[in-house]
C-alpha cells in the first residue's frame, strides 16, 4: 500500500492537465484501478488480518482521493491564472479611434438660429413640403398670374393646386389660420423648399429656408431691425453690423433685403462681398395688410414682421464655402473638417 501511495504521488507530480489527472484517477481509483483491486484481496486473507487490511485500505483510499482533489484545485488555479494573464488589458496602450458621425453644417446653422429664437419666446413649427397653391402663393398676396410667381419656378404635383413648396412662407399662413385672428404669434419654421432651378454653385432644386413670423399689437419695422441685428450678431459675431435695403415681396409692405457687414474684410471690400462691404442674407418686411386679412387678422389691430433666410447661404457665408453643392455631395471630409475646426 505504501508503494502504491508513493507511485501515486510520483504520477501526480507529472500531471499538468485535467485530462492527465483523470487518467491518473482511473489508474488508482477506477473500477480496475490499483487501489480498487486491492479490496478483492481481502477475501483471501486470514481472518485476523482482514480487519487491519480493510482499515488500512480505507485510509489509503481517503488519502489518494484527497491527493487527487488537491491536484485538481491546483490545476484549476493554474488554468485561471493563465486565462487572466492572457486576457488582461493594457490600459496604457493608445486606443483605436472610433469614427463618429457629425451634423451637417446646414443643420448646425438651423440649430443655432432655433436656439437663439426659442430663447426669445419663438416656437419652432413645421409645415408640409407638399403644399397647396393657395397657401404657398394665393393667400400670400400672389394670385394666379401674378408676375412675381415667375421668380419661384415651381414643381407642381397635381394639376395647379398642389405643389412642392417653393418657400417656407406658407407656414406663416398656416400659423396665422391657427391663431384665428386672436393670438399673438412668434414662430420660426426651418424646412426644405423646392424650385425648378438648375443646380450650380449658388442654386439648388432643393434647399433649406428658415422662416420667421411675429404678429402682435404695436409692432414696427424697428422691431424687425432689432431682431435681425440680434440674429446676425449671434451667427457672425458681436462686431457684425446690419443694414436694410428697400426691396419688394408681395407678402410684405414695406419689404427689405437684410445685409450684414462682410466678416472677411470687415466692410473694406473683398471678393466675398464683391467689394461692397456688405452681404445679403435674407428677405424680410412688415406683413402685408392683405396677408393679415386673408389669414383672419385685422390689420387695424395687428401688425407683424416676417423674414426668410436661406440656410445654405448662411452656412456658406459663415464657413467660407463657395459651392452650395458641397452640402449635398456626401463627401464626409466636408463635415468632418468643420467639426474639428469648431470643437
Ligand atoms: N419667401 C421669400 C423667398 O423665398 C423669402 C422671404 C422674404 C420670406 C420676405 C419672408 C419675407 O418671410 O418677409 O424668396
Amino acid at each position: 500500500m505504501e508503494d502504491i501511495l508513493k507511485e501515486l504521488k510520483d504520477d501526480l507530480s507529472k500531471v499538468n492537465t485535467e485530462h492527465e489527472l483523470s487518467e491518473v484517477k482511473t489508474k488508482y481509483l477506477g473500477k480496475k484501478g490499483n487501489i480498487t483491486l486491492l479490496s478483492s484481496k481481502i477475501k483471501d486473507l486470514p481472518v485476523e488480518e482482514k480487519k487491519t487490511f480493510g482499515a488500512n485500505l480505507n485510509k489509503i483510499k481517503v488519502e489518494a482521493t484527497n491527493l487527487i482533489e488537491s491536484k485538481k484545485e491546483e490545476i484549476a488555479t493554474l488554468i485561471l491564472n493563465k486565462k487572466l494573464e492572457s486576457e488582461s488589458i493594457d490600459i496604457t496602450l493608445p486606443s483605436t479611434k472610433v469614427p463618429m458621425g457629425s451634423p451637417n453644417i446646414v443643420e448646425k446653422i438651423v440649430e443655432e438660429v432655433e436656439e437663439l429664437l426659442m430663447s426669445m419666446g419663438y416656437d419652432v413649427v413645421d409645415g408640409p413640403e407638399i403644399e397647396k397653391d393657395e397657401y404657398n402663393f394665393e393667400m400670400l398676396n400672389l394670385p394666379k398670374g401674378h408676375p412675381a410667381r415667375d421668380a419661384q419656378d415651381t414643381f407642381y404635383v397635381e394639376g395647379e393646386e398642389l405643389l412642392l413648396r417653393s418657400q417656407t412662407s406658407p407656414v406663416q399662413v398656416r400659423t396665422m389660420l391657427e391663431g384665428k385672428g386672436e393670438k399673438p404669434i412668434r414662430m420660426i419654421c426651418p424646412g426644405k423648399t423646392y424650385r425648378r432651378d438648375d443646380d450650380d454653385a449658388t442654386h439648388s432644386h432643393q434647399f433649406m429656408q428658415i422662416e420667421g413670423l411675429l404678429i402682435d399689437k404695436n409692432v414696427s419695422l424697428s422691431d424687425l431691425k432689432g431682431t435681425f441685428d440680434v440674429i446676425a450678431k449671434h451667427l457672425f459675431g458681436e462686431d457684425c453690423k446690419t443694414r436694410f435695403r428697400p426691396s419688394y415681396y408681395p407678402f410684405t409692405e414695406p419689404s427689405v433685403e437684410t445685409d450684414i457687414s462682410c466678416h472677411v474684410c470687415k466692410g473694406k471690400g473683398c471678393s466675398v462681398c464683391k467689394n461692397t462691404g456688405w452681404i445679403t442674407v435674407s428677405g424680410a418686411g412688415m406683413v402685408h395688410p392683405n396677408v393679415l386679412k386673408n389669414c383672419g387678422y385685422d390689420p387695424k389691430k395687428w401688425q407683424g414682421f416676417a423674414f426668410g433666410f436661406g440656410a445654405e447661404r448662411l452656412a456658406m457665408i459663415k464657413y467660407g464655402i463657395d459651392d452650395l453643392r458641397a452640402f449635398y455631395m456626401t463627401d464626409l471630409r466636408e463635415v468632418q473638417n468643420f467639426d474639428r475646426k469648431e470643437d
